[in-house]
């Protein structure tokens, strides 16, 4: 069972591509697992977004179109809101009382998102909880496997130490998941185009799925290199330059002999540029025919889906609706682990009524 998602708070970039993205069309299509699941997380994304939700209703679409481009097919996964999935809410209540608010405070990715978003002393009680919102997600559909970007490390980290917990003190019903990082360590982390450490939106440095190939064009032109590389002549550094970086991230041998067949592979290019006397542009090129060419396909894809926006959110909704029939499984476990399933519980009715029941 494997089960990711992603906020939506923007259109999705080549960070998001290589980061996960890529990986889940692969697991798709590979048909390994028995099920996949991939939800928008409207819910998290208002953790931070309270005052503006109108953001991630017009996004819901563009995550919708960005994931359908990508090639993740609805017939082979399913797609949904976390919202509408009301035990989501159920579940998170009941793991919120088996983690400490400073063990949330110790995690990393919410530390520096806390420090990123200047909450420090004002921290919303909502956005504190999202990584147990989070364990919930992956816990409520039993996944075994969760494809995401080393970001999300300390979440999967905290949603097993919930499940063990849960299971512990209610017996096991909840499954402890597994990280499935990017196998090409470029693609742990995708810098943005200015070589700052990460591709953000808020950082203006991304190249999006939905770009024109124009668009690409301009942004790989101005991308960061070695500043110290001034003429064609000069020995370049390939360690963090991002042009190198993203060719590591996206280029094939295959690509080579398509677009600059003087070179067999990019470590041949790499010694080149190394040595003196290649100049950016040339590479510069070369990564823009390699991201357009992975882009094109996703753009006719995207073309086509946007032609019929009704039946994307018709196929939502009756991915939500088979995504609530597994949550409503594991829920009723929970409920009867937990011993709260009173309605259910003859054992206890029986007990109470011989206790209470008095001869007349
Ligand atoms: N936190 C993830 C992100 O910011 C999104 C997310 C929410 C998620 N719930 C999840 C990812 C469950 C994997 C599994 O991208």
């Amino acid at each position: 069972m494997i089960l990711t998602g992603d906020r939506p708070t923007g259109k999705l970039h080549l960070g998001h591509y290589v980061g996960s993205l890529r990986r889940r069309v692969e697991l798709q299509n590979a048909g390994d697992y028995d099920k996949m699941f991939v939800f928008m997380a409207d819910v998290q994304a208002l953790t931070d977004n309270a005052d503006n939700p109108e953001k991630i209703r017009q996004n819901i679409i563009e995550v919708a179109l960005d994931y359908l481009a990508a090639g993740l097919d609805p017939e082979k996964c399913t797609l949904f809101i976390q919202s509408q999935i009301t035990e989501l809410t159920e579940l998170t209540t009941y793991l919120m009382n088996l983690v400490t608010v400073s063990r949330l405070q110790r995690n990393p990715t919410v530390k520096s998102e806390i420090q990123m978003r200047n909450f420090e002393a004002n921290i919303p009680v909502g956005f504190l909880c999202y990584p147990v919102s989070q364990a919930a997600d992956i816990t409520l559909f039993k996944a075994t496997t969760v494809p995401v970007g080393e970001d999300q490390e300390p979440m999967i980290e905290q949603t097993r130490e919930l499940v063990r917990r849960f299971n512990t003190t209610y017996g096991e019903v909840l499954v402890e998941p597994q990280i499935l990082l990017p196998e090409n360590k470029a693609a742990l982390r995708l810098p943005g185009t200015d070589g700052k450490a990460k591709m953000s939106k808020s950082l203006g440095n991304c190249i999006y799925l939905s770009d024109t190939a124009e668009n690409v064009w301009q942004k790989v032109r101005s991308m960061y290199t070695d500043p110290d590389h001034l003429k064609v002549t000069d020995p370049g550094k390939v360690e963090g330059n991002t042009v190198f970086t993203y060719l590591d991230a996206f280029s094939t041998d295959e690509d080579f002999a398509t677009f600059l067949p003087e070179y067999q592979n990019l470590d041949e290019l790499k010694e080149h540029y190394r040595k003196g006397g290649l100049g950016d542009m040339k590479c510069k090129k070369l990564l823009n025919e390699v991201i357009n060419k992975m882009l094109e396909p996703m753009r006719k894809r995207r073309l086509e889906y946007q032609q019929d926006i009704p039946e994307i959110y018709n196929m939502l909704k009756k991915g939500t609706q088979s995504a609530r029939e597994t949550a409503a499984q594991t829920m009723d476990e929970v409920r009867r682990a937990m011993r709260i399933d009173y309605f259910n519980d003859t054992e206890l009715i029986k007990e109470q009524s011989e206790r209470f029941c008095q001869a007349k």
